[in-house]
């Protein structure tokens, strides 16, 4: 032991190197891995820094001086003539990355900066196991993993099981050929083979690499066969009797005009903006892919240029893999918070360590509810696994059980709103708990305000959280009728907030005041009434009063509406406070249009509402929609107007249809009219 070294750092140095070998082990040789690429690929880069800053640390057995993984006693060795060497990883995973590798290419070359743009082929970086297949004047001899790079293991058996390696080559093959590419397994046969292990009550695979590995793998391959594995060659190893092409983008094509899968997603690209641009197209195409890739490959095109790169230690000076951003991340759980919606719906948030992935910092994740919590067991000061796969959520997937700490702690839902302290309820039946405050709440206030005002709502630009925040805070606006009553002065005294846009919030407010009567249910913000089923309220009541006035029987006559809705609506309008929010927003100037009270025809479902027909209908004769919609209480106009309810078009319909659209008013066709009417009793 060198005196110079800290003893910590030796110390860091072997925990590093048993638990890489460990992992190595899991990886290679129980293909079932317990930590993800990105967190084994930190432990290795800890220990290749460590073994530069104190190279007296270095032994030959470390991690660090070998290729791959070790090899399994079970298979024959292989000793590969052509060793499989790995490439070196660019690090920075943005497009820049490409500019790097072309740039070190140039440096390397001696090339002038005027010098033309370098020919590269640019191709995808395959996520599965690579394979070497050896063929002898064109039959598939021995294929071979790759093992620690110099020796793999003799996985021929199990290889020929494989339809997509071709037994023989096409054309005229040289006496020796040997095939480097890499086996893998699409998402699709991956889902169906997991939805078939479930159905059998078998344990799932955890990724379609580590199941094409551990298929490759089998001591019998009878059960490879069964496993549905493709195969993509990328490149050669040891030949013989063969007038090489000069590029790799030829070599590419005739390794295809052999017989062997080549993918079709590969680009000769002319210096490093056309890489980046090929990095960028492929990483937005990522998740259409029918396969998993983990990023690309960028090869000197020339084999010439390559022979004269070289390699370095093990590695081609002429390649690089340029991954992209890990889509799943290690993070600490560091607490779990609770949010409440508009509806009094509480969702727990999970407050993480912040965390780079899939190309953003995450630090609050959702969490759905509590049963889901329970059920992914999550506790407060695990390890978690946060993925974010191209733009969507970011999700916790799971905990990493072996970085349990002993103080992790269970979260339970707390018994009482954070926000305003009344009792948080949950109904036997429902995923969801809920703040039992209503209105009092303030979160629930707030994100009642956040809706009234929202686009398809009556569209207040201007109105976003912060400012509402302040509001409410502030104890400014307690209900949507408050807002009609803020003048400019109040809004302009609020911190940060200019004269210029205080006087657009004005103006945006006085202009909301004219809208629709679906648009103004739908402000209100009654549990389950979305926009669909505020447009058939209105349309089936005419008018606000009579939407207020209608009782759960009547409701159930409206379109779409059950027996949970008709409740909720009911309850809604019931509600005192609610009214009055009501009488208040219509007494500050909020109107909109409407129909005939539905005071005067309470008989069938269409009663109060006027039609229109016009066009040939498919089915009914003009005279018997007309007979339909006045049996069930509706009335027919001849011509549009703005007091037309709907207007029923069908074939060849003229001029009403462009007076209704030119009034706004719905039009439907025959099979929505039967469908009101098919609401009767
Ligand atoms: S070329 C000497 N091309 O990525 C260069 N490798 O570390 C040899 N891989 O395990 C590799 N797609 O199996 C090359 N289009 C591609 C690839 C590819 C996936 C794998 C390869 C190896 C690793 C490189």
């Amino acid at each position: 032991m060198n005196a110079a070294v800290p003893a910590a750092v030796s110390r860091r140095v072997a925990a590093l190197r048993s638990e890489i070998r460990e992992h190595d082990r899991r990886y290679y040789n129980e293909d079932a891995p317990t930590i993800s690429d990105a967190e084994y690929d930190a432990l290795f880069r800890e220990l290749v820094a460590l073994e530069a800053e104190h190279p007296e640390l270095r032994t030959p057995d470390s991690p660090t001086q070998r290729v791959g993984g070790a090899r399994a006693a079970e298979f024959a060795p292989v000793r590969h003539r052509v060793p499989m060497l790995s490439i070196r990883t660019e690090t920075d995973t943005t497009a820049a990355g490409a500019a790097e590798f072309d740039a070190r290419i140039r440096r390397e070359l001696k090339l002038a900066s005027d010098a033309p743009p370098m020919v590269y082929m640019a191709e995808l970086k395959f996520d599965g196991v690579a394979m070497s297949l050896r063929y002898e004047n064109g039959a598939l001899a021995v294929a071979a993993t790759r093992g620690d790079g110099e020796t793999g293991e003799d996985v021929t058996a199990n290889v020929r099981t494989i339809p997509a390696i071709p037994q023989r080559l096409r054309g005229k093959p040289p006496p020796v050929l040997e095939v480097r590419g890499e086996i893998y397994m699409t998402r699709a046969d991956f889902a169906a083979l997991n939805a078939r292990q479930q159905a059998a009550g078998q344990k799932l695979y955890v990724n379609p690499r580590n199941t094409a590995a551990g298929a490759v793998r089998q001591l019998d391959p009878a059960v490879t066969a069964q496993r549905p594995l493709q195969f993509f060659a990328y490149g050669i190893g040891e030949v013989e009797g063969w007038q090489q092409p000069p590029t790799q983008s030829a070599l590419l094509d005739a390794l295809a005009a052999f017989g062997l899968p080549v993918s079709a997603e590969r680009k000769l690209a002319k210096g490093a903006s056309d890489l980046a641009k090929f990095y960028e197209r492929v990483q937005a195409r990522r998740a259409d892919l029918p396969f998993e890739i983990d990023g690309v490959v960028y090869k000197v095109d020339s084999l010439e240029l390559q022979r004269e790169l070289g390699f370095r230690t093990r590695e081609p000076r002429w390649a690089v893999a340029h991954k992209f951003p890990p889509e799943e991340m290690p993070a600490k759980l560091l607490a779990i918070d609770i949010q409440v919606g508009r509806t009094g719906a509480i969702t727990p948030v999970a407050r993480l360590e912040p965390v780079f992935v899939g190309g953003t910092t995450v630090t609050n994740v959702t969490l759905h509810n509590e049963d889901e919590i329970r059920r992914r067991d999550l506790r407060i000061g695990d390890t978690v696994v946060v993925r974010r796969a191209g733009d969507v959520i970011p999700q916790v997937v799971r905990a990493i059980p072996e970085k349990r700490p002993p103080d992790a702690r269970e979260w339970r839902m707390p018994k009482r709103c954070p926000e305003c302290g009344s009792t948080i309820v949950r109904l036997p039946d429902e995923a969801i708990a809920r703040c039992s405050g209503g209105l009092v709440c303030p979160a629930q206030r707030k994100q009642a305000l956040l809706h009234f005002a929202s686009r398809r709502a009556l569209d207040i630009e201007g109105l976003g959280d912060k400012l509402v925040d302040q509001l409410v805070d502030g104890g400014i606006v307690h209900t949507p009728a408050d807002l009609y009553k803020l003048g400019l002065a109040k809004l302009a005294a609020l911190e940060r907030m200019a004269d210029k846009s205080a006087g657009n919030v004005v103006a945006a407010i006085e202009k909301s005041k004219r809208t629709t009567l679906s648009r103004f249910i739908y402000a209100l913000g009654v549990r389950h009434v979305g926009e669909a089923t505020a447009r058939d309220l209105a349309l089936h009541f005419g008018s606000l009063d009579a939407v207020i006035a209608a009782d759960e029987a009547a409701l159930l006559h409206v379109r779409d509406v059950g027996p949970v809705l008709a409740v909720s609506i009911a309850r809604f309008f019931a509600e005192p406070h609610n009214r009055e929010v009501i009488a208040q927003l219509r007494a500050a100037g909020v109107h909109f249009p409407e129909g005939p009270p539905s005071a005067a025809a309470a008989a069938g479902p269409l009663a109060g509402l006027t039609f229109v027909l016009t066009g040939t209908l498919p089915t009914l004769s003009r005279d018997d929609a007309k007979a339909r919609i006045e049996s069930a209480g509706g009335k027919v106009a001849g011509s549009v107007s703005k007091k037309t309810n709907s207007v029923v078009a069908g074939d060849d319909a003229g001029s009403k249809l462009a007076k209704a659209k030119e009034l706004g008013v719905a039009v439907i066709g025959e099979e929505a009219l039967s469908e009101l009417i098919g609401q009767a009793p």
